[in-house]
């Protein structure tokens, strides 16, 4: 009795397979049909078409820091990427892509990017993450503290005050620091940005790494930088006045 409902389960098996084989003429084959944009779910497609512009192809880094850093994420975990791929992060050029967010993504797509990035980009041993900074702030930080971690750790390259200097950029500059965020300042003390030579933060100095505090109070310090109005003296307004002011002039 058992064996032949067996036999009637694959002989009704077969007979699916077997008249999914032959296309009828003037259908399209299996596989050819084109997905509606949220179907797809593959990593490379969505990577490419939503991220690569400012993380780089491959996640090697641009405009914005390279994702595929082993060390950025052994520290960040799965949660901490997933919500910034759906919320973004207001304020800086990370827009939000989960759908409840007014982005374009359905939640299986997010989860396919931060499973993929880590699993494709991380590597194993990367970090005793236990006596690394960890990826989230454990205190407010105190920025005259973090003046003097300034000049013992990055002074060196980034100049006095975070001018700039003949090994780094300005990271003082006001347009610089109205677009990036407090964690993102935070993401790149600790994680660098080995695609453009900046150290992480058992870097600056040798055999010195930055402790946690130190870490926090930095980006305090950084974060004390920032103007009110950032880019005033290029705003439209200004410019009219500027302009008023050389017409009077020449009158
Ligand atoms: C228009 C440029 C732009 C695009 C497109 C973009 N990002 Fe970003 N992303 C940024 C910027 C800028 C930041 C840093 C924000 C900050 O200051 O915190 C960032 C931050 C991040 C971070 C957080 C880094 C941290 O500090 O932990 C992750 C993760 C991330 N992006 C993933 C993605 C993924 C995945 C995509 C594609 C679905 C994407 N981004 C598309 C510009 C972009
Ligand atoms: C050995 C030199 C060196 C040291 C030390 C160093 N940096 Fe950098 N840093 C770089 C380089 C190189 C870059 C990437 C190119 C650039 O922006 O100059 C960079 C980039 C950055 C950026 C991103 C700038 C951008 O435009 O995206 C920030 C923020 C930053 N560093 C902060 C720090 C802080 C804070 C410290 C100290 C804790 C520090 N750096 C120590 C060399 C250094």
């Amino acid at each position: 009795m058992n064996v032949l409902r067996h036999l009637c389960v694959l002989v009704a098996l077969l007979a699916t397979l077997a008249s999914g084989c032959g296309t009828p003429h003037g259908q399209p084959n299996k596989g050819s049909e084109v997905l509606a944009p949220t179907e797809i779910l593959e990593f490379p497609t969505l990577y490419a078409e939503n991220c690569a512009g400012c993380h780089g192809v491959d996640g090697r880094g641009g405009a914005a820091i390279a994702l595929a850093n082993p060390v950025y994420l052994a520290i960040a975990d799965e949660a901490a990427i997933r919500k910034v791929i759906a919320n973004g992060v207001p304020r800086t050029g990370m827009p939000a892509f989960a759908e409840s967010a007014g982005g374009l993504l359905t939640d299986a797509q997010i989860d396919v990017l931060t499973k993929d990035i880590r699993s494709r980009w991380s590597k194993q041993g990367t970090l005793d993450t236990a006596a690394a900074p960890s990826y989230a702030p454990k205190s407010s930080g105190d920025a005259q503290r973090g003046d003097l971690a300034y000049k013992t750790y990055c002074e060196s390259c980034h100049g006095p005050g975070g001018g700039g200097g003949s090994k780094g950029s300005a990271i003082t500059d006001d347009s610089f620091l109205a677009l990036v965020s407090d964690q993102g300042l935070r993401t790149i003390v600790i994680a660098g940005r080995p695609e453009l030579g900046a150290p992480d933060w058992r870097g600056n100095l040798q055999r010195k790494p930055m402790s946690d505090q130190e870490v926090t109070d930095v980006v305090s310090w950084l974060a004390s930088r920032r103007v009110q109005n950032p880019g005033q003296p290029y705003s439209a307004s200004n410019y009219t006045q500027q302009q008023e002011s050389e017409d009077a002039k020449r009158k």
